[in-house]
């Protein structure tokens, strides 16, 4: 096969930043995908609805002459959250999730939740009127290493919220391991969960292995090779539970080159070639329309894009190493092979 048109893919997560960031980055998100869900970790953290209506109208306003782009918006759940402050802003159909960071857990997360019972209240009111949680599934304690994180998250956070919030939708956030791939395909359909291109690409060999690789560190982190082989059966397999979510989140080339470098992966200008590649590795290049188009709208009550993409297979295409900004470079995510797939 050299040509695949599917119906146009969205974005279920992505890190779109504010201001000259913004800028530099939308355009590559608006290029391929027609929708995304939008993160809400800013500084300060988009809380309030009115604060996801200014963010929505800046991203509108940031959006290159003739490209068409829809900002799903998010709300951050602090443990202040106002349930009819939520409710509104889902009603007036802006919000289409509410994102749950625990506290310290990534980037710009201090104002995420220390303490759920503060934010059962908001929880039952979102079951009630059917509107997602997205969660950042790791736990943050000190004494759970870092691989373990989410594994964890699962067991003592959110099966126990699950159970004391019956009906609650929820999305498990660019899950990483195997244990949350089983647990995701245990539950009823009220759970979905999103999935990384680097995730489905790279395992932490790549990122540690003969130097450390600065560009692929990321939240959840790279794990061991058996669960990147978990997550790509759960990509290719067409269950309507998995869909994409690129996590594409940039930081300037030099915060990630750096002592202490920042998390995350600049993944949207590359997304669907490196996508085509490794669904076509695997023998499943006719289930990647189900991943990137079809169960992300099915899981948010969306329709499907009714325009489409085209991906031609030629020789291996030459993406920028990395795109400026107002803010600075960001590296673009190179997985380390070549790419044959080009959209368009
Ligand atoms: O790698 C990550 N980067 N993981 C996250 O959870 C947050 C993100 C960011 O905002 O930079
Ligand atoms: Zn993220």
């Amino acid at each position: 096969m050299t040509s695949l048109t599917i119906a146009r893919p969205d974005d279920w997560h992505l890190h779109l930043r504010d201001g000259a960031m913004m800028e530099g980055v939308l355009p590559h998100s608006a290029r391929d995908f027609a929708r995304a869900i939008i993160m809400p970790n800013l500084v300060p953290p988009v809380v309030t609805g009115a604060q996801a209506s200014a963010y929505r109208d800046r991203i509108l306003a940031a959006l290159p002459e003739g490209m068409a782009f829809d900002p799903l918006m998010t709300l951050y759940l602090t443990e202040d959250t106002d349930a009819d402050d939520v409710a509104a802003a889902h009603a007036s159909g802006l919000v289409k999730a509410v994102k749950l960071y625990p506290a310290g857990a990534t980037t710009n997360s201090a104002s995420g939740v220390a303490n759920f019972d503060n934010v059962r209240g908001v929880l039952e009111r979102m079951a009630e009127i059917g509107l997602p949680l997205c969660v950042h599934g790791e736990v943050t304690d000190g004494d759970i290493d870092i691989f373990d994180r989410e594994a964890v998250f699962i067991d003592r956070v959110l099966d126990p919220i699950r159970r004391a919030t019956p009906g609650l939708r929820v999305v498990m956030e660019h899950i990483t391991t195997s244990d949350a791939v089983a647990y995701a395909r245990a539950q009823d359909d009220s759970i979905g969960a999103t999935i990384t291109v680097q995730h489905l690409m790279l395992d932490r060999n790549d990122m540690l292995v003969g130097g450390i690789r600065p560009h692929y560190y990321c939240l959840p982190i790279l794990k061991r090779g058996s669960h990147k082989t978990a997550l790509l059966d759960a990509a290719t397999s067409g269950e309507a539970r998995f869909f994409l979510g690129t996590d594409s989140a940039p930081h300037a080339t030099h915060t990630k080159e750096n002592a202490c470098g920042c998390a995350g992966c600049f993944t949207a200008p590359v997304a669907l070639s490196c996508l085509a590649e490794t669904f076509e590795a695997a023998g499943a290049l006719d289930r990647l329309e189900a991943f990137v188009s079809l169960n992300g709208p099915a899981f948010y009550g969306l329709p499907v894009n009714t325009d489409t993409i085209t991906l031609t297979k030629g020789d291996p295409i030459t993406p920028p190493a990395s795109v400026d900004t107002g803010a600075g470079p960001v590296t673009v995510f190179d997985a380390g092979r070549p790419l044959h797939w080009r959209v368009g």
